[in-house]
């Protein structure tokens, strides 16, 4: 298996670079190969089986609590060393955060990600991925794994872009979108089927101790 070979001179990562530099946000529709994209689901699924997907939490520290109003899904951060597909998704996203490093000089440390579950009828309310008390967010990524994925599915991404215009992104395998943390409140809309995804952050160096 093979991931693509993600070079700052890809014009993929040009055009994520040039999108995320003009309007703060991009959506690629074929970012990895089919083959790691349903190896990738394939692990998220056996995740899921075997127990390990945790309900999600909202904030951080001690402020953390599992609230399904405001989201439903179901989570694994990941490790390097798990599983080659695992690998080779975190080896391309490094390779991301190079080349958003040489093009837009953002100081991106490393890359924070996790597994996401949706299980029929989950959603995740509007929010922003950077929290109040700690900006190390800079970037966040989004990986869809979802084959066949139809307009009656729903769980669309809504990003809320300048003045509010709502633009809706259905989870459509081997999409990904990429946007200003800080920048672009979102929602995942109601889902009704099954919804996969790894989803992470890159993250600036902090003053925080945690
Ligand atoms: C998140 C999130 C969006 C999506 O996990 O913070 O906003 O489309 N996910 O899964
Ligand atoms: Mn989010």
């Amino acid at each position: 298996m093979r991931a693509m070979n993600l070079t700052p001179e890809h014009p993929m990562v040009d055009a994520i670079v040039d999108d995320l530099a003009h309007r703060g946000w991009t959506q690629q529709s074929l970012f990895l190969p089919a083959p790691l994209i349903r190896a990738l689901a394939d692990e998220c699924r056996q995740r899921a089986v075997q127990g390990e997907l945790s309900p999600a939490s909202v904030g951080r520290g001690a402020g953390q609590e599992v609230r399904e109003a405001i989201r439903g899904d179901r989570i694994q951060w990941l490790e390097r060393g798990q599983s080659e597909a695992c690998d080779l998704y975190l080896d391309a996203m490094d390779s991301l955060r190079q080349a958003l490093n040489q093009g837009l000089y953002l100081g991106l440390e490393d890359y924070e990600s996790h597994f996401a579950l949706y299980p029929p009828g989950a959603f995740y309310r509007r929010h922003l991925d950077r929290f109040r008390d700690d900006d190390r967010r800079a970037v966040s990524a989004i990986l869809y794994l979802n084959e066949d994925w139809q307009p009656q599915d729903g769980g669309q991404l809504r990003l809320y872009l300048d003045g509010e215009q709502a633009l809706d992104v259905p989870p459509v395998a081997a999409c990904l979108v990429v946007f200003l943390s800080g920048d672009i409140p979102h929602e995942v809309l109601p889902t009704g089927r099954e919804r996969l995804s790894l989803t992470g952050w890159f993250r600036r160096r902090g003053n925080d101790p945690f």
